[in-house]
Parts: structure tokens; sequence; C-alpha cells
């Protein structure tokens, strides 16, 4: 029977070492065994943006790249957003078992008891300036949170943190409508218990004068899905933050404004708003091919294209867009979804994008379902956040219980100058 062993014969010594493969990966730190003398500090693996990595054993979310799956806890994103609701799924991720009805409304309560904020962060919104990009005050208010809730730091605490991690999932949709309403100069519009999660969300975005705010069922169902689709995503550049934030026992709030602000990149989860800046520029069909022969010349790159993972359709991209005409139907179509739809078609066909395996991922055409529920481009990211914020907590509560993490601490290569005496500032040559 072939042994599940690596044998690495040192060329420079002709020394041979047995290390031990497992669930197909090596202990990194049996490389360092491989020295050429007893001082040395023996070898590393070099892995910039940790291409080739594994931070972290995990037991919530599964993706195989190659052959487009997505499962939380082993259950198919498909089905999940066909049958589940957020909450539910939230719960799925944070247990690893989907909830009972009694485990779900007991749930649901909690997090509904706990959707409001302090009236100080309302003023504390306030003190931004009337175009201050929602992202940018969601990631400090999040961190703002942790002065509210200074006994957040006892990380150690299951109770504590789980307590930490139902406010964080509660509130972090009404900062983000707090947000939003400082954007639009509008009176900013408390939560109502009477409402489901996205639809409160949706209270809070859109209430204007009328007494009670009742959601669009389509548009409200829609949202509950996409946030589904957003919940967790393995070990993405926005969880790594949160993991990595999270192993000095930091508070949660600050490691998922952490999260949060990994998140904003626009290769990362602001690729969905930057998509539709995208579509936007290219204005018409007749354009896209002027506008796909820029991208292959990289001048620019197709946003909502392309992972590090998946080399194939991004599941959650098939899902969204089956959604987005649903919405259409209720709230009337965005235009620019035949533009989406042809760049699409076109770059599937196109031996660039086939070459690199490079198809529509989960920023595609979420943005373009937002646009049409009346949400506008710079508030889409933030909901990537609301969406992605009990994937970012389960995933920061399985490593508080991983017996093998410790404080994150990557090595280096070190190829800077060598050792050299201090210069006199009047004996500096310029450089
Ligand atoms: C998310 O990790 C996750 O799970 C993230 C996420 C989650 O749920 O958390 O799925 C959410 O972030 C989705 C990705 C959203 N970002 C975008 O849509 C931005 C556009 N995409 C790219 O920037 C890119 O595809 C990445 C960042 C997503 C992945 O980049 P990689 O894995 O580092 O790949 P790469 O940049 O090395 O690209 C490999 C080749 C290169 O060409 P060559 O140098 O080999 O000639 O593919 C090309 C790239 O130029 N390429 C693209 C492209 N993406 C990659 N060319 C044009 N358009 C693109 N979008």
């Amino acid at each position: 029977m072939a042994k599940e062993t690596l044998t690495i014969i040192d060329n420079r010594t002709g020394k041979s070492y047995e290390i031990p493969i497992t669930h197909g990966t090596i202990p990194a730190m049996k490389l360092r065994e491989i020295k050429v003398s007893e001082d040395d500090f023996g070898l590393m693996s070099y892995d910039p943006a940790y291409q080739n990595t594994a931070s972290t054993i995990s037991r919530i979310t599964y993706i195989d790249g190659e052959r487009g799956i997505l499962e939380y806890r082993g259950y198919p994103i498909e089905e999940l957003a066909e049958h589940s609701t957020f909450l539910e799924v939230a719960w799925l991720l944070l247990n690893g078992e989907l909830p009972t009805k009694e485990e779900l409304e007991s749930f649901q309560r909690e997090v509904t008891l706990h959707t409001m904020v302090h009236e100080n962060m309302r003023e504390f919104i306030e003190g931004f300036r009337y175009d201050a990009h929602p992202m940018g005050i969601l990631i400090s208010t999040i961190a703002a949170l942790s002065t509210f809730y200074p006994e957040a730091k006892n990380v150690s605490d299951p109770a504590n943190r789980r307590l930490q991690i139902i406010r964080l999932i509660a509130k972090v949709p009404t900062l983000a409508a707090y947000a939003y309403r400082h954007r639009r100069g509008l009176p900013i519009v408390y939560p109502d218990n009477d409402l489901s999660y996205a639809g409160n969300f949706l209270n809070m975005m859109f209430k204007m004068t009328e007494l009670k705010y009742k959601p669009n069922p389509v548009v409200e169902r829609a949202l509950d899905v996409l946030f589904i689709l957003h919940a967790d995503h393995e070990q993405n550049c926005s969880t790594s933050t949160m993991r990595i934030v999270g192993s000095s026992k930091a508070d949660p709030y600050s490691a998922l404004a952490a999260a949060a602000a990994a998140l904003s990149g626009p290769l990362h989860g602001g690729a969905n708003e930057q998509v539709i800046h995208m579509l936007r520029q290219i204005g018409s069909k007749d354009r896209i091919p002027e506008f796909i022969k820029k991208v292959k010349a990289g001048e620019t790159k197709l946003m909502g294209f392309g992972h590090r993972v998946y080399k194939n359709y991004d599941p959650r991209a098939k899902v969204i867009k089956r959604l987005a005409y649903e919405v259409f139907d209720a709230v009337g179509k965005n235009p620019l979804i035949d533009i989406a739809v042809e760049v699409e078609r076109i770059a599937l066909e196109d031996d660039y994008f086939i070459k690199r395996k490079l198809y529509p991922n989960v920023d595609f055409y979420s943005g373009l379902i937002y646009e049409a529920m009346g949400i506008p481009l710079d508030m889409m990211t933030v909901l990537f956040a609301i969406g992605r914020t009990p994937g970012w907590l389960a995933q920061w509560e399985e490593m508080h219980n991983d017996p093998e993490q410790k404080i994150a601490r990557p090595r280096q290569v070190y190829l800077g100058p060598a050792r050299r005496p201090f210069v006199p500032i009047g004996e500096r040559k310029k450089g």
C-alpha cells in the first residue's frame, strides 16, 4: 500500500527526509528540519498571497473550484438559496446544523431584539461628511461598536462571544442603513421588530413618511437569498483578515471592521460596484467588442469575472442571474442586464477568458439586482458585508475553538541591505 508521505532529498547535503501527507497537505514546520548545518534556520515555503497555503482546518464551507461547487456545512448553496432563509443559514454556519423550528424562532427573536444601536452612534454618523462613502462609515461604526461593549474583549468566554455574535449580526444592517440615510440627507429609520431580517433592512433603508413600511415580498425574498449567497466563502481575503486580527485576541467588533475593510477593495467585495461602473462605461452592446479588446490588451479588467478558486462558473452567479429576472418582473428591468448577458456570452466564447478559466463570479450580476431594488452603487459592497457577517463570525468562532491556532505571524525572505553603520547627515550623498 502506497505510503502517505513525501520523501525529500536535499541535494545540498544528500540527506533525505520523509514528510507525512495529511488531507493533501504537508506540515510546513517539517520543512524547518531540512538544514545544511545544525545552526541553519531550516527551510520555509515561499507563497506570496498564500496562493497555495492552507492556513487552517475548517468544517464550515466547502468549495470545489474546478467543478463550481459551494456547500455550507455540506448543504449545496443552490438548495439553501431555494429553501432556506438568511438567519437559518447564519445559524447553520455558526452551529454546524440546520436549526429546529424552536431554535430558529429563538435565534430570530434574539437578533430582532438586538437591532437597535446606541443613540451616540447616530450622532457619530452625523459627524461624517454628507458624501462620505457608506463603506467608510460602516467600517468605522463597526469598530466604534467595540467602545460600547468593552466586555467583548473577553474573547475566551464562549457565552460572551455568542452575545457579541448576535449583536453584530443584528446591528450591522442598522449601521448600514444609517449610513445610507446619512448619505441621502434623510432622517434615520429605527428598526421595526415586526419585520423579517431583510424586510427590516429595507424598512430602515427606504421608509419615508408612511406610518409602517411594507416591503415588496419579491424584493424582500430576493434580498434574503442574496444575503444567503454572500454568507460565507471559506478563507477569502476578508475572512482571512477576520481570523488574523482575531488571532491576536482582539474583540470581534475590531476584527469584523478589519474584515469589512478588506472586503471593500475592488478586487474583492468592491467588485459589485465596479461591475456597474464598467457596464455603464460600455454603454451599449455594440461597444462590447471594443471593451473586450482593452481587457485582452491588459488595459483594464473585466470586473465580476475571474476567481482565485473557481475555475468554472461561480454557482452563486448562476442563482443570482436567475434571481435578477424575478426581481425585474416585480420592480422593472435593469437595462444593463442585456449588456451584462452579452458580455458574458462574448467572453465565454473568447480564448483569452477560456484559457484563463475566467467565468462570472458572485459580483457580476448582483449589482444589477441591487440597482433594480433602488440600492445605490456605493451601498453594494455594504450589502455584501451584511451577508458575509455570519460567515466572518462563524470562522472567527471556529478559530477560537481550534487548539492548533495561535497568533498569526507569517515569515519573510529578507533581501534588503546587509548590516551597515549609521551615516551622519552631513556625509550622506543623494540616493
Ligand atoms: C470576490 O476569494 C473569494 O472567495 C472572494 C469572493 C468571496 O465570496 O469572498 O468570491 C468574492 O472577491 C469575487 C471576486 C471579485 N473580484 C472581481 O471580479 C475583480 C476582477 N477579478 C480579478 O481581479 C481576479 O480574477 C481575482 C482578483 C478575482 C482573482 O485574481 P487571481 O486569482 O490573483 O488571478 P490573477 O490576477 O493571477 O489572474 C490570472 C490571469 C492573469 O492573466 P495573465 O497575467 O496570466 O496573462 O487572468 C487574468 C489576469 O490578468 N485575469 C483577468 C481577470 N481576472 C484575472 N483578466 C481580465 N479580467 C479579469 N477579471
